[in-house]
Parts: structure tokens; sequence; C-alpha cells
């Protein structure tokens, strides 16, 4: 049953040419294919006979070179039609019929509202026809398109629009062809009543670009953003990659009804709706910039993915690692970069991390699976960033930049493996990077241990790091990794010291430092130095490992208050604060250090900082996360301990957080409530969203002690809001009233928040979303009440995820309640929707598998839901991967 890396074999034959047509429907689509085949002259000589993957068609016809094949010649099962003895070069013509309205899975051909879509990656074209489903057979497709004018009038594929024809019955034709070979999995096609906006791109050579954006018509005025967020990246791609966009027509079109954010078809990208449709009342400032990423993801992946691909399944991070990592480049480009990286650097912290301690570790290269679509994981794309950009640290700028030109150069055209990717590397640089090759096949996150002796009398520092990765399922032993340690020193007066390693020449002034790990230990010996560092170390987390170094108190907040490096000035306050929590988990009753109280303070009045920065700074490390600190999580305890940190916060520092809570405040536009306009356009530029940030991180702690002055400006906050931003934390804010005695201003805000955007499904999400995070001891039952809401449903993903994924993965004390609740109910819900939809079933269940991490009564059952599961007949591949890792492990 699994699918093995070390069983690859190259295809036994190439499909260079299929022409598709299309008769759509949404009950009933016939799909003819006729496909140019031959031998591949690489390849072992197999049986003779040719066998194309498909599911769930309906084979209506069948012929090879003309000749309609007996029975005899052919072979039909649920997964593959296999056709006997054919020649080296034939043409083959199937029809088939398919059910796009009755497609619940959301892979191939399916309908969101009044469209018809696809989504191919990894395996989906397969429903649509049989075919060589393989991201190594790039074939060069021509797609007929045929439908209803009046519902679908507008009938989208790959590449370059060839003709329309008008025909009988009220039906008409589109004729699309595309002239890059690609895998199917990048084939796509769209048919719907659709609006569209246009611009153009002049690329750096010259050449025009008609950039067309499709959405359902009522969503036409939120589409600026995406569009511009996609000219900054064609731009960011050519500068920074000498990349140009190679068709004369590149198309966005953005679905209701979509599994995961985004897909890069060439030419033609589908959406999710979520990350295309955006307007300051209706989208946060962290929508916005979740578009902006994902519209230069996807824009990316046409060369990193499309021109070249991967040669099979296992190199997905090929195309996502390095894709997710140009897209985090470009976001820091554009909106700052110590941020972008510390939400990044969070991100992998509080997913990435989990995963790689879990029973579903696995390798940045996998070596074996059984559905694919569960190793569309974290690892993959945001630790295969990591991976490369630890590369582009080793190399440096420029060779970083002739390496990925020798791999544009080198394959382009073609679909190859990460090895291909690190030789490229190699060779435009020179470095050895053999043991480095270790991070795409070890499994887990490394750990270095660091101690510092200083030696007054010679001004000497020494740096002692070890560093150890715990075994994961399946590998007992590993290797010390190759990676960058980016460091620098800080003095008593918060200055920069210069980083002399003994027996170099003293470097021209302070600043970072980049060392090398090879070893199991290695130690460090820093010299010229007058006084007693502190070390500044993982600058720019420059690798992706858990680092500790035995700070005292003290010196953390002296890093805190003066770390030139954003990410590690960050990282100190989140340490500092992480000790004083699990102190507190552990002694209910202790009072937080005045110390860090001052820490606090200083960072809330620092006037110099980005408020952006100061917003990460100030926000204490997420409860998940805490978790993640526990030998057993203590959920309960961390919750406590969290809120009462925020209460002493608050209390201890309420005039601070008010004073700037109103200076930043004042920037504002505010709607004149009765009138619903503002005096003024929102801001949307980093420095606005910054300031936003720390304001509602200040609003967030006031409301965690709200006398009436605070839940007065709470409640005017949220009224008045000129953008979503500030709405939602206002009713963030408010939502914490809920089971108290003022629950009623809760319920008025939700209520009045329903009102207003009940129409608008990606804001409703948020509503959902809200209510399931809530730690308010009533939500579970409203979880329960919400799956009935009319405006619940089962088959739009992002509702699903905005109610069942927000409770289970975003509000760990309700979904952890003592007594099971929350873990049967993720369990019921799993088992309704892995009939439907099985690959987002099987993501769902995540926050069951980490069922180890926990005291034995919630392990108990938790695991008694897992194993409940696993009893129920007919689940899917997806679901029965995931048990069988978490519960046999
Ligand atoms: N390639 C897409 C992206 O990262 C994601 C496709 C996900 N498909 C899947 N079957 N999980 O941009
Ligand atoms: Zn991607």
């Amino acid at each position: 049953k699994p699918t093995r890396l070390e069983d690859y074999q190259p295809p036994e034959f190439l499909i260079d040419r299929a022409e598709l047509r299309f008769d759509l429907d949404a009950v009933e689509t016939l799909v003819s294919a006729a496909l140019e085949i031959r031998r591949n002259p690489a390849a072992k000589r197999g049986d003779g006979s040719l066998r194309l993957d498909g599911e769930q068609l309906e084979l209506l016809e069948i012929a090879l070179d003309d000749r309609a094949l007996p029975p005899v010649e052919y072979v039909v099962d649920e997964r593959t039609l296999v056709v006997q003895r054919v020649p080296d070069r034939f043409q083959l013509r199937t029809r088939v019929r398919i059910h796009p309205a009755a497609n619940t899975a959301l892979e191939g051909l399916y309908i969101s509202g009044d469209m018809l879509c696809t989504q191919c990656e990894a395996e989906g074209f397969r429903r649509m026809t049989y075919f060589l489903d393989r991201p190594d057979v790039m074939a060069r497709f021509a797609v007929t398109l045929v439908a209803d004018a009046t519902r679908y009038p507008v009938l989208l594929s790959n590449g370059n629009p060839i003709d329309q024809e008008t025909l009988p019955g009220g039906r008409h034709l589109a004729r699309w062809e595309d002239p890059f070979p690609k895998p199917s999995y990048l084939f796509a096609l769209v048919a719907g009543d659709l609006a569209r906006i246009e611009d153009s791109f002049t690329t750096a050579s010259g050449r025009e670009v008609a950039l067309h954006l499709y959405m359902e018509p009522r969503n036409r005025d939120k589409c600026g953003h995406a569009m511009r967020s996609l000219k900054a990246a064609m731009r960011w791609d050519e500068e920074h990659y000498g990349r140009e966009y190679d068709l004369d027509l590149f198309m966005i079109v953005a679905v209701s009804h979509f599994n995961m954010g985004a897909m890069e078809n060439k030419g033609l990208n589908v959406f999710n709706a979520k990350y295309v449709l955006a307007s300051p009342e209706t989208a946060t400032d962290q929508d916005f910039a979740g578009i902006a990423s994902v519209v230069a993801h996807e824009y990316f992946h046409n060369w990193t993915g499309n021109r070249i691909t991967c040669r099979d399944w296992f190199q997905l991070s090929l195309k996502e690692g390095f894709t997710v990592f140009r897209d985090q480049e470009f976001s820091a480009d554009q909106g700052g970069r110590d941020v972008q990286r510390i939400a990044d650097v969070r991100a992998l912290r509080a997913r990435q991390f989990p995963e790689d301690a879990g029973p579903m570790a696995h390798p940045v290269r996998p070596s074996s699976y059984i559905e694919i679509n569960n190793f569309y994981t974290t690892t993959v794309y945001e630790k295969g960033a990591e991976l490369v950009r630890m590369q582009a640290r080793l190399l440096g700028p420029e060779r970083f930049r002739a390496a990925t030109d020798l791999y544009f150069q080198r394959h382009d055209g073609q679909a190859v493996t990460t090895e291909d990717f690190v030789r490229c590397m190699e060779d435009a640089s020179g470095l050895d990077l053999t043991q480095f090759r270790r991070w795409y096949e070890q499994a887990g996150t490394p750990v270095l241990e660091c101690t510092a002796d200083w030696e007054a009398g010679q001004g000497t520092y020494r740096l002692e790091v070890r560093q150890h990765t715990d075994p994961t399922p399946g590998q007992p032993e590993k290797s010390p990794r190759h990676m960058p340690l980016a460091l620098g020193l800080i003095g008593t007066d918060g200055r920069e010291l210069p980083v002399q390693l003994a027996g170099e020449p003293a470097p021209i002034g302070p600043g970072t430092r980049v060392l090398e790990l090879r070893e199991a230990r290695q130690v460090f010996e820093f010299v010229g130095l007058s006084e007693r560092p502190v070390p500044s170390l993982l600058r720019g987390f420059s690798a992706p490992v858990k680092l500790r170094f035995p700070y005292s108190d003290e010196e953390l907040t002296r890093l805190m208050a003066a770390d030139p490096d954003g990410v590690a000035r960050w990282n100190a306050a989140q340490q500092l604060a992480e000790r004083v929590l699990l102190a507190m988990v552990v002694t209910p009753d202790t009072p937080p250090p005045q110390a860090f109280i001052d820490a606090f303070a200083a960072a809330l009045g620092d006037q110099e900082a980005d408020p952006a920065l100061l917003a990460e700074v100030l926000a204490l490390p997420s409860e998940s996360y805490l978790g993640d600190q526990m030998q057993a999580v203590d959920v309960d305890g961390i919750h406590r301990a969290r809120e009462a940190l925020m209460v002493q916060v608050a209390t201890a520092l309420r005039a601070d957080l008010l004073e700037r809570y109103h200076a930043l405040h004042r920037f504002e536009p505010v709607t004149d409530q009765a009138a619903a306009s503002t005096d003024r356009e929102p801001d949307l530029s980093p420095a606005a969203m910054g300031r936003r940030a720390l304001k509602n991180l200040c609003l967030g702690y006031l409301m965690r002690a709200p006398d009436d002055a605070v839940l007065a400006l709470c409640q005017r906050q949220y009224a008045t809001a000129a953008t979503m931003t500030d709405r939602i934390a206002g009713l963030r804010g408010l939502i914490r009233l809920r089971d108290t005695d003022q629950a009623e201003l809760a319920e008025q805000a939700l209520t009045d928040f329903y009102q207003r955007w009940s129409q608008d499904a990606l804001v409703l999400d948020k509503w959902f979303a809200i209510q399931a995070q809530a730690s308010a001891p009533g939500t579970l039952g409203r979880v329960k009440q919400l799956l009935r809401h009319a405006n619940f449903s089962i088959g739009n993903p992002n509702r699903v995820r905005s109610l069942i994924g927000a409770f289970a993965a975003g509000n760990p004390v309700c979904f952890h309640a003592a007594d099971g609740g929350g873990y049967r109910l993720l369990a019921e819900q799993v088992a309704r929707l892995d009939p439907l939809n099985p690959q987002l079933a099987s993501r769902l269940l995540h926050p069951l598998t980490q069922w180890r991490r926990h005291d034995a009564s919630r392990q108990a059952l938790m695991r008694a839901e897992l194993e409940g599961l696993r009893a129920r007949d007919g689940i899917s591949p997806d679901l029965f991967e995931v048990l069988g890792k978490c519960l046999d492990a």
C-alpha cells in the first residue's frame, strides 16, 4: 500500500501531447482525450502494456490509432486502465463520464457555488481522464471547453486563448493551448459567470502581459490588493532572481470552495477566495499580508514548480520549500524584515516543531507515503524553506544568486529532485554540502545546548555548542548537521561588541558573525573583549533548531531592551516570559518578578523601535507553545498562568497601556456610527499596520482587567472602527465578557457583527472562528449550536476550518476539557467529513494525534476517540495513514 522513494522508476511511456475536450455540465460532464504516447527510451521495457491512472471514471469509448478496442484488449479497475500490448508510438483516445456536482472531495472537477473548477495537485487529474498522472510526464495540452453559454459565459484553461465559437442549443466553445509542456497536476479549467478586473505588466525585456483576475460579480471591488500584489511579485522576481513571466496572459480565479490556499496551475492560478478578496472594512491587516504572500507564492511557482518541476512527490519540497522561501523574502521586502521573520519563526515553532516531535514526523524529503495529500505539511513547506534559507546564508548573496541562476539554466523544462537543487548550490559555489544533505533526510528538530565561560584576565569568552536530535519514528539514530549559527556579542551598556575569533584578525567593527556548526560538540573562542559579553545567539533564526543557553534574567532583559537584531530581541522577550509563565504554572500564585514588569514597561515606552516589532516583543508566548515546553502539557495550568500574567501586566501598567493605546489610536480614521462613513481612508501601509498591531495588543491587555472606562473604549473601537483589524480586535475584547455578568455586551456585539456581515462569507468565517476560540466555559456548547446554524456548511472548507478547526486547533483550554467533550466533538465531525472530503478530514484530525503529550486521563480519552475512528468501516486512506502513525508508533 505505501509508495516508496526507493521504488522510483522512470515512466515506461511518455505523453507528448494531450488534446482534451470537456462537454461541461454540473451533473454530468463528458471528457474526451486524445493522447500522443510513445515508449520512453530512457526506461526499462516492462510487459509491453500501458497502465494509465484513472479514478471514479466511467469509460464510454476507447480507441488506439483510430481502432476501437474490444474489451479483451484492456482491463479497467478502480484505479487503473491497462491496455495490453501497445506499439512504441500511438494515439489513444478515450471518452469518460464524470459527475462534478457529486464531487465533495474537491479534487478533480467540482462545483463551487455556480461555477465549475478543478484542483489537480497532487493526483486529482486522474479523476477527469485516464492519464499518466505523475509529475515526470510532461505533455503539451490543447483544451476545448464546451458549455451552456448563459450559465458558463467564461471558459478558461491554461496557456493562450485560441478561439471561441457559438454553438447551437445555447452552448458555446472555447479553445486554449498551452505552449509549455507540463505535468498533469498543473492542468486547470474554470467555467462560470464571472466578473473580471484587468491590468497589465511590462516585463524587464519589454513584453506586455495581460493580467486577468476573475471572481463572482459581487466581489469585483475587492480585488485591488491582489492585483497590486501580483504586479509587485512579478517585478520582485525579475529583480531578485532574474525571472520573467513567459506567457502573454496570467489569470487568477477566486473560488469559495477550496481545500488549500491556492494552486499554481500554469497561467491560470486558482485561489481560495480568502487569499484574493479584501477591503479594509472586511479584511484584517493579517488578511492583507496573507493575500500578498499567497499571490506571490503562486506566481513564483511559475519558475520554481512549473518551468522546473518535481520528479516525483517525494521531491515536493523542491518546489514548495524554495517557493515558500521566495515568498517569505518577498514579504520581508514589502513589509519589514524583522517582523516578517518573527512571524515565520513563530509559525515554524507553533506548527513544524510539534510535527517534528510527534508521530507524524518525517524528513523534508519523505521516503514513503500512503496518501500524498497527507504530506503537504509544514515540514515540507516551512522547514523546507528553512533549508533553502540556510543554504542561501552559507553561500552568501552573490553565490546564492549564481547558484539559482545555474539551477534555472540547467534544469529548465525538467522534472528534478532536491538533490539536483543542492548540487547546483555546490557547483556554483564550490562549497561541499555533503553533510548539509542530512537536513533533507533526517526528521526531528536539532537541539543546540550552549554554555559559555569568561576569562577576565585574557578577555576571552568561550562558547561551547553541543547538538543532538532526538529519535523520530523510524529514525532512532541521528548524525550532526551542518548549519549556520549567526551571533553577536552585547556589552553591559547594551552596545554591540566586536566578534573576533581566536587566531583571526580583528573585525572592522561590531556586528553579526556567522559560525558554521558541523560537529556534535564545538568550542568557539572569542578574544579581545574588555568585559563579559551577553551572547545574542541564533540571530535572524539562522537555523531551525531549539537553542538553549543558561541566560540570567538580567541578561535576557538586556537583550530584550537592546539587541539590534529584532528576531533575537523578540526571542529574548519570549524566553523571559516563558520562564515567568512556567514558574506560575508550577506555583500559581507567584507574582511576576518586578524585573519582568520593568522590562515590559520599558519596551512599551520605547519610542524609537518599530511599533510592529514591539507588538511582537510584548506578546506572550501562545498557550500551545508553552505546552510544547513542558514534559506533559498542563492545559489548564498554562491557561490560568497566562491569563493571570496578562491581568498583572494590565493592572501594573494600566496607565502606560492606555497612553500608548490613545497615542496610536489617534492615527486611525473612525466611522461615524450613524452614517457608517469614514472621515479619511484607512492607511494600509506597513507602518500603519504596525501601529494597529501595537494598539490592539494594548487593548488585549487592558481587556484582561476591564473597568468601565476600558470597556467603553473597547465598545467604541468596535462600533466606530474603519478597518476590520480594529473591529475584530474590539470584538475579541468584548467576547471575553461571555459567561460573565456583563455577557450582554458580548452578545450585542456578536449580533451586530452578524447582522452587518451575514452576506459576506469570509467575514462570517471570522464570526464563527472568534466564537470557537473563546476560552469562556460555555464554548463547547456554543460550538455545537453553531454546527446547526443556518450559515454553517460542512461542504465549505473555509467554514469547516473556521468553526471546527478554530475550536480544535485554536482553543486548547476548551478543546482539552477534562471530560473529553472537545475530543468527542472533533472525532464526530471528522467521521462525518471523511466520506465527503478525506483530505480536509485528515487535516482537522491533527490536534488529536498529539495525544501522547497529555496527562494519562486525557491520553485515554483522546486515544479512545482515535481508536473509535479507526474501527469505522471504509475510512479513507488519508485517515487510515494518520491514525496508523499516531496509534501504532
Ligand atoms: N501547490 C499548492 C501550493 O502550495 C498547494 C496544492 C495543495 N494540494 C494538495 N493536494 N494538498 O501553492
Ligand atoms: Zn506552493
